[in-house]
């Protein structure tokens, strides 16, 4: 079982679509005995809470199921989670630290976009003081990326349906 944690700022719009979006494609892929995934925040700013509105909108206007409540990252999901995907800089800058500060130094913490070749080191940008035109922007980010992601693991894990 590959555990896939899904990480942003506030685990109210980027990471829990994130999540969805991939929960959908490893179902299409007939892989769900081989993934177990979840999303996650760095900041304490939204726990507890569902995802926000244009979040909720964006994910049934293609058909992804969403129940997710916001909660923080915490020491056991460097433990428990193969792959932490933070969605931009900060949020890699934050993991970085927390993952020093709990003892896991060695622990690989990736770019959501550095799947794709074209887009290493470019951000899922933080859609939350934008419009709604930015979570469609998001979806069709997370969409590339995740089908990059999930074909490098398969072929990493050797993976098949
Ligand atoms: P997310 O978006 O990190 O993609 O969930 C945000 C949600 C909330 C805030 C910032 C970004 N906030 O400042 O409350």
């Amino acid at each position: 079982m590959i555990r896939v944690l899904f990480v942003c700022l506030g685990n109210i719009c980027r990471s829990p679509l994130a999540e969805a979006i991939f929960t959908q494609k490893v179902k299409a892929a007939g892989m769900q005995a081989q993934f177990k995934s979840d999303s996650a925040g760095t900041s304490d700013f939204h726990i507890g809470e569902l995802p926000d509105e244009r979040t909720i909108k964006c994910a049934a206007k293609y058909n992804l199921p969403l129940k997710h409540r916001g909660r923080q990252v915490n020491r056991t999901d460097f433990r428990d989670f193969e792959y932490i995907l933070a969605m931009d800089d900060n949020n890699l800058r934050n993991l970085n630290n927390l993952k020093a500060r709990y003892g896991f130094e060695d622990k690989e913490i990736y770019l959501m976009r550095d799947f794709v070749t074209e887009t290493q080191g470019m951000p899922v940008p933080d859609p939350y003081y934008g419009g709604e035109e930015g979570f469609e922007e998001i979806y069709q980010i997370l969409d590339e990326a995740l089908d990059s992601f999930l074909a490098q693991v398969k072929a990493t894990h050797h993976l098949y349906a």
